[in-house]
């Protein structure tokens, strides 16, 4: 069995109101400037927090982060316009594109590397300053993971850096902060963190550590997002997808994603697909292509998204693909490249964009060549 590598975050609080721990955390941490990035429809929550901060000697330094996926620019003038303000934690409150953010510019504090310099796996040189992260979706995993994406303009690409110095010191799991996220946005983070889930554990370096997370996130997410979809407030569903996010983010660490994913970068890079929507749209192709590499796997995929478990194999896999499409036509997510306003002429440069994300198409069970990559796109209009 090969060997296998995990970077935890140092502290986990989870629960509904574990946010309002934050202020007592950052004390216990001898913290006393707070660079707090945050959603904008949660500058109410932080406002909240802001007379216990001050109560325990700590100044908060506020900034709404960008409104779409990240750029390194973004980050950039971000760094620029704190005017080297001392810092001495970092806090990012809530989705993907917010902690993604933070975790870089906590690694950036006292750094002189650049961040193109920390692009790739493992070559981000060291982060002194504290940082915790605080989601508000349920989705990215970004909480519990050493990866951070962001886009490069310079080709249109997502880039990530992957490094264990960008797995948070402290993690604060708040179901009640999701509370608020419009149904479109559950359903599409949601199929993210399935994607995190069903990618690791088909995964060409899958690891029984890591499996136990994928498996269980699998059968959470899928039990629980239609029931957040319609009752934003189902505080049972809401609290199962939180779970199922972190657990996605410990599996994007040690094993990490495959074909969905590499397929859903150039989408994102290219139209500014949002990424979870660009994943939802790829999963149910993507499994199926992938599915023959590895039947009884995808099989135990299918009985944790509710498949009747006593139907042979392949039978079970047929009714996932189903199950998967289903899912997203019962979130009113779109299943057709097409609905986005895509043009089957972009096919061959998507493909070819796609072919570029090495790093995750090494991890996928199936090998996935050029014309592979053109036909599954294809089959998307
Ligand atoms: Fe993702």
């Amino acid at each position: 069995m090969r060997q296998l590598s995990i970077s935890q975050p140092r502290k986990v609080l989870f629960g509904e109101n574990a946010l309002l721990q934050l202020p007592d955390e950052l004390k216990n941490m001898g913290i006393k400037n707070l660079l707090c990035i945050i959603a904008s429809p949660l500058r109410n929550i932080a406002s909240g927090l802001l007379p216990a901060l001050e109560a325990n000697d700590i100044s908060a330094i506020l900034i709404d982060p960008i409104q779409k996926e990240p750029t390194i620019n973004d980050v950039e003038a971000i760094l620029a316009s704190l005017n080297k303000q001392p810092i001495d934690a970092v806090a990012g409150i809530g989705g993907g594109s917010v902690m993604d953010v933070a975790k870089v510019i906590a690694a950036k504090i006292n750094n002189r590397q650049s961040i193109t310099e920390m692009i790739g796996i493992g070559n981000l040189n060291g982060r002194s300053t504290f940082l915790a992260c605080i989601p508000s979706t349920s989705g990215t995993g970004s909480e519990s993971s050493p990866n951070s994406i962001l886009l490069d303009e310079t080709d249109n690409m997502k880039k990530g850096i992957i490094s264990p110095f960008l797995v948070p010191d402290l993690v604060i799991v708040d179901p009640v902060l999701t509370v608020g996220m419009p149904p479109s946005i559950t359903a599409e983070t949601g199929i993210d963190a399935l994607c995190h889930c069903i990618e690791a554990y088909t995964n060409k370096f899958a690891h029984p550590l890591i499996d136990l997370y994928a498996l269980e996130g699998v059968r959470l997410i899928a039990g629980s997002l239609l029931r957040a979809y319609h009752d934003g407030t189902d505080m049972q569903a809401r609290t199962n997808l939180s779970i199922g996010s972190y657990y996605g983010g410990l599996c994007l660490g040690p094993v990490n994603t495959s074909a969905v994913h590499a397929l859903s970068y150039p989408l994102g890079g290219e139209f500014h697909i949002p990424h979870g929507l660009a994943n939802a749209i790829l999963l149910p192709a993507v499994f199926e292509f992938n599915a023959p590499a590895d039947v009884k796997k995808h099989a135990q995929i299918a009985a944790a998204l509710g498949v009747d478990s006593s139907l042979p194999e392949t039978a079970m896999i047929r009714q996932a693909v189903e199950k998967l499409t289903e899912l997203l036509v019962s979130c009113n997510v779109p299943t057709k490249l097409s609905a986005l306003g895509i043009d089957k002429s972009s096919v061959d440069g998507l493909a070819t964009k796609a072919m570029g994300v090495q790093r995750l198409l090494k991890n996928n069970p199936r090998e996935l060549t050029l014309e592979d990559a053109k036909s599954i796109y294809h089959k998307l209009f």
